[in-house]
C-alpha cells in the first residue's frame, strides 16, 4: 500500500457547499456548508447534510449556522469548527505519520476579498489543523478544473455561478486579467422564489423548499416540456398549511431578472477585455461552471446575449476543487499562482 509522508487537501469552501479533495484519493467531502450547535455552550451537534436538514426546524436552544455568506466567512468559529470536523474525519483515512505532520491545505477564494477576509480563510484552515494554508483565486482554480492550460498566453472567460457568488473572470498567462464577483447567484434565486410565491400566491415557503423548486423546475430558457412542482407552505391569510402547484414557466419569469443581471455582467466584462483576448474567448467559448450552471438553458441565454459560444464544464460543481487538486500536484504552478501579497 502506498503511504505518503505528507498529505494535501484541496478545499472549496463555498457559500452552499464545501468540497474537499484528498490528494491521491479524490473528493472525499461533499457537504452543504452548514453546522448546528447549541446556542449557549456552542457544542457542535451536526455538520453538513445533517445540519442542513435542521434548517428552519430548530428549537430555540439550537442554532443552525451557514458560516459563509456571499463567498465570505461570516462566522469564523463555525467555519473553523466545520473544517476541523472534516480534517479529523479525513485523517482517519491516512497513516499515523502524516496525521502527525498535519495536512497542507490549498483553498480557493472569490475575487474582491479584502486582506482581512482572505486572512480569515487562511486562519480558519490553520486553526482547523492545517500545517500550511495557501490561497488561490477561485476562477483560476475553476479554469484549471475545466481543463484549461492557464499558463498559456491565451484568453479564457470563466463564469462560476455558485450559491452566494457569481465569479466572472478572464484568465491568461496564469493570471486574472479582468474579473467581477457578483453577490447574485443561486441563493438570490431561492429568495426571489420565496418572495414571488408569497406575493402572487399568498403562500409562505422556506428557502430550502424554494431551492427544491429551483432545482426541479427552474430554467433560464423555454423548456421542451414544461414542468410542474407541488410545494407545501403556510397560507398567509389563514395561517394554515396549504399545497400549491407551481409551473416552470412562472418560475422562469421569477428567475429571469437574476439571470439577466448575471448575463449583463458577463457582457460588461467582455467590453472591458482587451480585443486580442476577446478573439481567443470567441474561439474557445465561455466556460460555465458552479452548480447553478446546471440550470437548463442558462448557457443558451448567456450565448445569445454575448454572441459567444458557451460550454458547461463536466461536473461543473467540482471545477474549483478539481483545479485546486491539480495545483497541489504541480508545485511550480502552485507557487506561481498562490496569493502572496500581505499573506505568509
Ligand atoms: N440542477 C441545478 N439547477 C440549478 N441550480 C442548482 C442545481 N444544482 C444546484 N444548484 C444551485 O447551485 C448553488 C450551489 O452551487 P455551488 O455548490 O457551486 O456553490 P458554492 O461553491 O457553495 O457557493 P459560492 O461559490 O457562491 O461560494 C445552490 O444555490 C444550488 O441550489
Ligand atoms: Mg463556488
Amino acid at each position: 500500500m502506498y503511504l505518503p509522508l505528507v498529505y494535501d487537501l484541496a478545499v472549496d469552501l463555498g457559500t452552499s457547499n464545501t468540497l474537499i479533495n484528498l490528494s491521491g484519493k479524490g473528493v472525499i467531502v461533499r457537504e452543504p456548508t452548514v453546522i448546528a450547535r447549541k446556542k449557549k455552550s456552542k457544542e457542535l451537534l451536526a455538520v453538513g447534510m445533517e445540519a442542513k436538514k435542521m434548517l428552519g426546524k430548530n428549537p430555540e436552544a439550537i442554532e443552525v449556522v451557514q458560516p459563509i455568506k456571499g463567498g465570505v466567512i461570516a462566522d469564523f468559529d463555525a467555519t473553523a469548527v466545520m473544517l476541523k470536523h472534516y480534517f479529523e474525519q479525513i485523517s482517519q483515512h491516512i497513516g499515523w505519520l502524516p496525521r502527525l505532520l498535519r495536512p497542507r491545505v490549498v483553498a480557493g477564494i472569490p475575487g474582491g476579498l479584502t486582506e482581512v477576509e482572505k486572512r480569515a480563510v487562511q486562519d480558519a484552515a490553520l486553526s482547523a489543523g492545517a500545517r500550511r494554508a495557501l490561497l488561490v483565486e477561485g476562477p483560476l482554480a475553476a479554469a484549471l478544473g475545466a481543463g484549461i492550460e492557464v499558463i498559456r498566453p491565451d484568453g479564457h472567460l470563466v463564469v462560476d455561478i455558485g450559491g452566494g457568488t457569481t465569479e466572472i473572470a478572464v484568465i491568461s498567462l496564469s493570471g486574472i486579467v479582468v474579473n467581477r464577483s457578483l453577490r447574485v447567484a443561486g441563493q438570490t434565486m431561492d429568495q426571489a422564489i420565496v418572495k414571488a410565491v408569497r406575493l402572487s400566491r399568498g403562500l409562505l415557503l422556506g428557502e430550502a423548499t424554494a431551492e427544491e423548486v429551483k432545482i426541479n423546475i427552474g430554467s433560464a430558457a423555454t423548456l421542451e416540456k414544461e414542468k410542474i412542482f407541488v410545494v407545501r407552505g403556510r397560507d398567509i391569510g389563514k395561517g394554515l398549511p396549504r399545497s400549491l402547484k407551481l409551473k416552470s414557466a412562472e418560475i422562469r419569469e421569477v428567475l429571469a431578472p437574476i439571470i439577466q443581471e448575471i448575463t449583463a455582467a458577463v457582457a460588461d466584462i467582455l467590453e472591458e477585455t482587451p480585443p486580442e483576448l476577446v478573439g481567443d474567448i470567441l474561439q474557445h467559448g465561455i466556460i460555465l461552471c458552479g452548480a447553478a450552471g446546471l440550470m437548463p438553458g442558462i448557457d443558451q441565454v448567456i450565448a445569445e446575449a454575448t454572441k459567444m459560444p458557451v460550454g458547461i464544464t463536466e461536473a461543473p460543481q467540482d471545477a474549483v476543487v478539481r483545479g485546486l487538486a491539480k495545483l497541489l500536484a504541480n508545485a511550480r504552478l502552485l507557487e506561481m499562482v498562490r496569493l502572496k501579497r500581505g499573506l505568509s
